[in-house]
């Protein structure tokens, strides 16, 4: 066997200790088992809000039993309502959002060639936020870098096998027929995930190894994540896909089986100019897909500036840039850079996973101001599709001046 130098031979050591680190992390964010657990508790004016009623229709629903006792209060301390609750409510309540028969589920891609611009940062928020509005979602991590598992509570290393995975179905000689098998609970009762771990990456080599019908072979690769996407997303409202940061199968798969793209990007001239090169080549690959007899289509493309600090002028003028660049793709809210997000991230979370501040409580109230504001402008697009759009205190303005 040839020698490695023992400078080379400091990777592994680095990966063993690295290894003992993340689990250390992990132990400290989550119960002792594979799983977190979900702390979150919201308060009586808080719920009225998100159902959009007043306070009095809880409780006079909960003085008539059609609702459970309010959650008793430790001394001196209210509880809150748990999401459980929340969502129950919301049925008693007549107040679910959910998509009617006839509306379509929405497939989102979460996609950009850039790494680290906050695909899955804006996926996992996006989840939560969705699941605080009462939506059924699934988040499906297709990047074998496996960000979104972590951040849901799976150590991708220790707790997510390759069977998992994607790859059992997207595999060249496959072993499962549909993806009833990858569907996973999250501490989330209304979020479903399909984890993944770096053994997922075995789907890109078989098919550098498949050889002269590579082709035929990534066809038919791209009409069975579609297809298998399809069945699965019956039981939800919104599918969220996390690709990795390259062009590789797995992306071209994902693009193809997505009905909606949403690009994040960072308000630096780095991240504009890649997202423009992620364009041109997005526009070639489709195409070369159209050319090859696949149907790409898609019910919006919208970009989300993900990391927007409001203390650096550059970010503004690079946004400004952007905006003159891309118009009204560009969403009009970005999320702003955070320390909250990161700290969250820290711990393996999202910051609607905290049961309380991380850093100040304005630091915090901000952040999820701003992220419930962000994101409503995808909720929103996903019901203008249903043809349902919310009815907002800007949309009643707007109409009101028309
Ligand atoms: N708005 C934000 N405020 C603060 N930190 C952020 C914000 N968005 C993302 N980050 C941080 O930036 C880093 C990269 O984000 P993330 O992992 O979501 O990017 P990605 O596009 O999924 O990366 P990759 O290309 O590697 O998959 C993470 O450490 C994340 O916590
Ligand atoms: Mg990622």
């Amino acid at each position: 066997m040839a020698q490695m130098n023992s400078e080379a031979a400091r990777i592994g050591d680095l990966a063993r200790s690295g290894e003992r680190m993340v689990e250390r992390l992990r132990r400290q964010a989550f119960l002792p088992d594979s799983r977190k657990s979900l702390e979150v508790r919201f308060g009586i004016a808080e719920v009225a809000s998100l159902l959009g009623c007043s306070t009095n229709r809880i409780r006079t629903a909960e003085e008539d039993k059609r609702l459970p006792p309010p959650p008793a209060s430790e001394i001196g301390r209210r509880i809150g309502y748990t999401i459980s609750d929340l969502l129950n409510m919301r049925e008693v309540l007549d107040a679910s959002p959910v998509r009617g028969p006839s509306d379509d589920p929405v497939i989102i891609a979460v996609q950009n060639f850039k790494g680290g611009v906050g695909k899955s940062t804006v996926t996992t928020h996006l989840a939560h936020y969705l699941a605080v509005a009462g939506y059924r979602v699934l988040v499906v991590d297709c990047d074998s870098q496996a960000t979104t598992t972590t951040l849901f509570g799976f150590n991708p290393h220790l707790y997510v096998t390759q069977e998992e995975t994607l790859y059992p179905y997207l595999s060249i000689e496959p072993t499962q027929a549909d993806l009833m098998y990858a569907v996973k609970e999250t501490p989330w009762p209304n979020v479903h995930l399909i984890p993944s771990n770096l053994e997922l990456f075995d789907v890109e080599y078989e098919l550098a190894a498949s050889g002269a019908d590579g082709n035929s072979v990534l066809v038919t690769r791209f009409r069975k994540l579609k297809a298998g996407l399809l069945d699965l997303s019956r039981n939800y409202d919104v599918v969220l896909l996390d690709p990795p940061p390259a062009l590789g199968t797995i992306s071209l798969a994902v693009m193809q089986a997505a009905n909606a793209l949403l690009i994040p990007l960072a308000a630096t001239t780095p991240d504009f100019c890649s997202t423009v090169q992620f364009l041109s080549m997005m526009h070639q690959v489709l195409e070369q897909l159209q050319s090859a007899g696949v149907e790409v289509s898609y019910n919006f493309v919208r970009l989300l500036c993900s990391k927007f600090d409001n203390n650096d002028p550059s970010h503004a003028m690079v946004q400004q840039i952007m905006d003159s660049a891309f118009g009204p793709t560009l969403l009009p809210v970005p999320i702003f850079e955070s320390a909250e997000i990161s700290h969250a991230a820290m711990r393996m979370m999202t910051v609607y996973e905290l049961e309380k501040p991380i850093g100040s409580a304005r630091t915090h109230k901000r952040c999820r101001a701003n992220m419930d504001e962000a994101l409503g402008q995808i909720e929103q697009l996903v019901r203008k599709g249903w043809g349902r759009p919310l009815v907002t205190n800007a949309a009643l303005i707007e109409d009101a001046a028309a």
